[in-house]
């Protein structure tokens, strides 16, 4: 096991974003690493934890991520990033490699692992978050990738074949386990999903009102999107 998964995973950090077009990526970098750069103040740090198969997680998505990211990511104001987890758990072992639990059963498990797999590929937040939302709550794992990869076809460069081999492999679980850890470290409380850290603290307002919150800030509240009405609150 483990030999085989550290060809995957050299595969995956050093082939597969080449292959993938890795100059599509490099170009996306530069380009927000400039607007950063040009921003006066950093982002407000907007990073969430989830599961694929939580109708609250789904439902966050919708109504929140999603509203507030298409209105402010070209700001620069805001920097959102998803860990698919949640209540779940991982372990590894030398016969039967990393073995992962999911609140809702294995087939969530599948769908966060084919989550992480697009996020460990395409890396930037910008890039990867409306295909997450898409094969958010997907109840079968074909159609979040045909609905997600196949016709949605949001990245040309991203390849659906490889994408669920990723998934239903070692590889989709140890980069699951991977967004497990970064749970562990910066939310090591959590018993309930969505959970989000704004600027690295929890934020329990923000599961009902993230618009509310993040337009508090000196940042977001000059932006036109944040001197509309204030959102619907549930
Ligand atoms: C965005 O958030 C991630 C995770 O918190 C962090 O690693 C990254 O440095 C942030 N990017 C910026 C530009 O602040």
């Amino acid at each position: 096991m483990m030999p085989r998964l550290s060809i995957q995973l050299i595969f995956a950090t050093w082939i597969l974003p080449f292959v993938l077009g890795q100059n599509l990526l490099e170009i996306y970098k530069a380009m927000m690493a400039d607007q950063a750069s040009r921003a006066k103040t950093p982002p407000i740090n907007i990073e969430f934890f989830g599961e694929s198969l939580c109708p609250d997680t789904t439902r966050y998505f919708r109504n929140h991520i999603m509203p507030v990211w298409t209105s402010l990511q070209a700001s620069s104001t805001i920097n959102i990033t998803y860990h698919p987890f949640g209540l779940a758990s991982c372990r590894r072992s030398a016969e039967t490699g990393i073995r992962c639990n999911c609140q809702h059963g294995p087939a969530e498990c599948q769908l966060n692992m084919l989550q992480a797999c697009v996020i460990s590929t395409l890396q930037v937040p910008q890039l990867y978050l409306p295909i997450v939302n898409c094969m958010q709550g997907k109840n079968k794992f074909s159609s979040a990738v045909d609905d997600c990869i196949v016709n949605f076809r949001p990245r040309p460069d991203l390849d659906e074949n490889f994408m669920a081999r990723c998934a239903q492999s070692q590889l989709g679980a140890k980069l699951m386990m991977q967004h497990g850890y970064r749970q562990k470290e910066v939310a090591s409380e959590l018993d309930w999903v969505p959970w989000i850290l704004i600027n690295g603290r929890r934020s329990q307002a923000a599961e009902n009102q993230l618009k509310t919150i993040v337009c508090q800030f000196s940042e977001t509240s000059k932006q036109e999107y944040c001197k509309t009405q204030e959102e619907l609150i549930f």
